[in-house]
């Protein structure tokens, strides 16, 4: 070798020391200008001899544009998630199951370590040199984002030499995260430059190693922490502690407060100071994870529903934040309902930024009392919407209390305050309730049933919270709401007709009814000479159009917007009655012998079907669709889940979830979507969270991915 390709090599080791010190070790011992001027000579002999240059040179992090879009990876073993546990009580479920599971004379120890917030990826060492970064994706199948991975500095491009030999190959698993300081820093300059400001530190590391540009990613302050191991080839471990001190010794980031839990007990004073401290944390974390440390426990264990039996996420609670009222207005919805909504001072909270705050109702109003100008704490849980836990006046020149509107704000139509009847049978000799019913329906069954001279029925008006604009279809708000919601996704579908063009279509009277949307392309030419609308455009949203024509009898049903038919009564209609003429014609006694269709919900359908001007937009709308029936099971008793509760969370693949609700409720199931002590089974896809966990602690039997098709097909083999 000469001289020169000697120094290079050596120049290469030298940077690369230089890189453990200063990103691992936070210990560098040389200065910028040292560093540069070594980097500078690097470049030099590089671009005088390009053909000795090789990618894990220091000088090879930000490579080149790839051109289209990142290639899919399928990952060599499922990257898996984690089950949360959201107290005390569910930690110790935890360990209990695990001491059960592995015996009592066995000592358990956890790894314990904080819960990163930031985008999870598989590093791939080959004989110890990085080839390749792959996002978790849905956990079996990733995008391979080398190239920006290769852009992070503290991700060593090689492994250091160390006692430990390398492996053949080696899948380190980490979090890739941007530190709080950074994250400001990157969100004050995105402000400056009048770019998007990023919500969370989270969706900026994801969004930062999605760049079809690397030198866009190499830009982004991306840190990375090793938190687990995947396939690994010539190398055995025994337990994560082991794993975590090599892979320090091969240079790769591991977080110093991870620790070694002796007990349970341990766990939890772990988690207490781990949470006390957290606001003096460099960088965003949500909670801590507990992982059982021995690897031959670890396989016992196994895994469920695509979360490893042997580790936990312990989440800190739900942030509450302070934040200011605005104005209080309400808002009116596709029924007319009147929601008061506040308006915030925007807040970040738990990672969403947070500007509109629902109040629900009037009784929900009076509760809260807020007033424009009052103080405010909002809590969000995970995906949940926010919620206004209290309000906390400000003492002087408390504004006035919000009254309900006497008139629309959209329409001025006067305001219909919705009262309810409860029906309560009573004893007429000692006056006394006896029982209360919610339709004279059911009142009257009772009494039917349980004959007796002294029993009466009394009617009695209550006010409902709910208030609602009487203007029908003549209220803009109303009228379009009920577009929106027939186009929407899991209405009939249509793409390409959002708000604003729906808006438009409608102000231009191009639609007036839903049959309207159908003859759209009559109206081609006059389409494209209308804003927004190229030749392109219309020829997309008419095959858009064309595609919906088609559609399942439920959808259809669902689409309608009639009152109190959400997506799963609109199902059970369409596949007990069969066609849309049968649900038409259904009399009220028909309706409430429908699963999940009480008295209320059944008047609201026969209102519906009474009602002139309904009828005259089906007829219209109906010979435009090509509708797609079910096919009829003749007895419910024959049916495959007749009986059963059934609830389904998690992503579902290849199947929507969506495909196997129907085909349950098709099949006499039903299908519910909260976990209660009635659910027989839980159906659990990927990423399941809280639902699976609620499942776990009340015992409903679990249906994990492997198993679907199984059940579907022959439920028995479960019972
Ligand atoms: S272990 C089988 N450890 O949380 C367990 N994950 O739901 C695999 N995460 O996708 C992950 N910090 O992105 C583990 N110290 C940590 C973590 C951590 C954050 C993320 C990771 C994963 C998700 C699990």
């Amino acid at each position: 070798m000469n001289d020169l390709k000697e120094r290079y090599l050596s120049i290469q080791k030298i940077i690369r020391t230089h890189d453990y010190e200063y990103y691992i070790l936070d210990d560098s011992k040389i200065s910028d200008q040292e560093y540069d001027e070594l980097f500078r000579e690097l470049r030099q002999i590089e671009s005088e001899n390009p053909d000795w240059i090789t990618p894990e040179s220091p000088s090879q992090r930000v490579g080149i544009k790839p051109e289209s879009d990142f290639a899919t990876f399928k990952h060599f073993q499922q990257m898996l998630s984690l089950a949360n546990a959201f107290n005390e009580e569910d930690l110790r479920n935890f360990h209990d199951r695990i001491v059960k599971n592995l015996g009592k004379a066995k000592q358990i120890k956890y790894f314990c370590e904080p819960k990163m917030d930031g985008a999870a990826v598989s590093l791939i060492y080959e004989k110890g040199i990085l080839t390749k970064g792959i996002t978790r994706g849905d956990g079996t199948l990733g995008e391979d984002i080398t190239s920006n991975i290769r852009t992070i500095r503290s991700i060593p491009l090689t492994l250091r030499e160390s006692v430990n030999p390398f492996p053949d190959l080696v899948e380190v698993r980490g979090e890739v995260f941007i530190s709080k300081p950074n994250f400001n820093a990157l969100n004050l300059k995105a402000k400056q430059n009048g770019d998007k400001v990023f919500a969370n530190p989270r969706n900026a590391a994801a969004g930062s190693l999605r760049q079809l540009d690397p030198a866009i990613t190499s830009s982004r302050p991306l840190a990375f922490f090793a938190h687990g191991i995947g396939i690994c080839k010539g190398v055995e471990f025994i337990d994560l502690q082991e794993i975590f001190s090599v892979f320090a010794s091969w240079g790769l980031p591991v977080n110093n407060l991870n620790k070694l839990a002796t007990s349970i007990e341990d766990c939890l004073k772990y988690f207490k100071k781990i949470e006390s401290t957290r606001d003096s944390i460099p960088f965003e974390i949500d909670g801590v994870v507990f992982k059982v440390n021995e690897l031959t426990s670890q396989n016992q264990l196994g895994e469920i529903a695509r979360s490893p039996r042997w580790a936990i996420a312990h989440k800190f609670p739900a942030e509450e934040v302070y934040t200011e009222i605005e104005k209080i207005d309400f808002q009116v919805g596709r029924t007319g309902i009147l929601t008061p909504v506040a308006k915030l001072k925007t807040v970040n909270v738990g990672g969403v930024n947070v500007s509109n705050c629902t109040l629900h109702n009037l009784d929900e109003l009076t509760r809260l009392d807020p007033r424009v100008g009052d103080g405010a704490l909002i809590k969000r849980a995970g995906d949940v919407i926010p919620k206004m836990v209290k309000v906390i006046p400000k003492k002087q020149n408390r504004g006035k209390g919000v009254a309900a509107p006497s008139k629309c704000p959209s329409c001025q139509s006067p305001i219909d305050f919705n009262y309810q009847s409860e029906w309560t049978i009573i004893d007429t000799k000692t006056s006394n309730p006896v029982k209360k019913f919610s339709s004279s329906y059911e009142a009257q069954k009772y009494l039917e049933t349980n004959q007796s001279a002294n029993l009466n029925i009394l009617e009695e008006r209550i006010e409902s919270p709910f208030i609602k604009c009487s203007g029908g279809n003549n209220c803009p708000e109303i009228f379009q709401g009920k577009f929106t919601h027939f186009v929407s996704r899991k209405a009939m579908d249509i793409d390409g007709l959002g708000q604003e063009i729906l808006l438009t279509l409608i102000n231009k009277q191009f639609i007036k009814d839903f049959a309207d949307i159908y003859s759209l392309k009559r109206h081609r030419v006059e389409l494209e000479k209308l804003e927004r609308f190229g030749e392109k455009s219309v020829d997309n949203l008419i095959k858009s159009i064309d595609k919906s024509a088609s559609v399942e009898l439920y959808r259809l049903v669902f689409s309608l917007g009639i009152e109190e038919v959400g997506e799963t009564t609109a199902r059970n209609l369409a596949n007990i009655f069969g066609s849309m003429e049968a649900i038409q014609e259904s009399s009220f006694e028909d309706l409430i012998a429908v699963p999940d269709i009480g008295p209320r919900v059944a008047a609201k359908i026969t209102d519906y079907f009474s009602n002139t001007e309904n009828i005259a937009s089906l007829k219209a709308l109906i010979p435009c669709l090509s509708i797609i029936n079910p096919k009829l099971n003749i007895s419910r008793e024959d049916m495959k889940f007749s009986g059963l509760q059934i609830a389904i969370t998690g992503k579902i693949s290849p199947m929507s979830r969506d495909e196997i609700k129907n085909l349950l409720i098709l099949d006499g199931a039903k299908v519910t979507s909260s976990i209660s002590k009635k659910t027989d089974y839980l159906i659990a896809g990927e990423n399941a969270g809280s639902k699976l966990e609620k499942a776990k602690s009340l015992g409903v039997r679990i249906i994990e991915k492997g198993d679907i098709d199984t059940f579907i097909n022959d439920p028995k083999k479960f019972f």
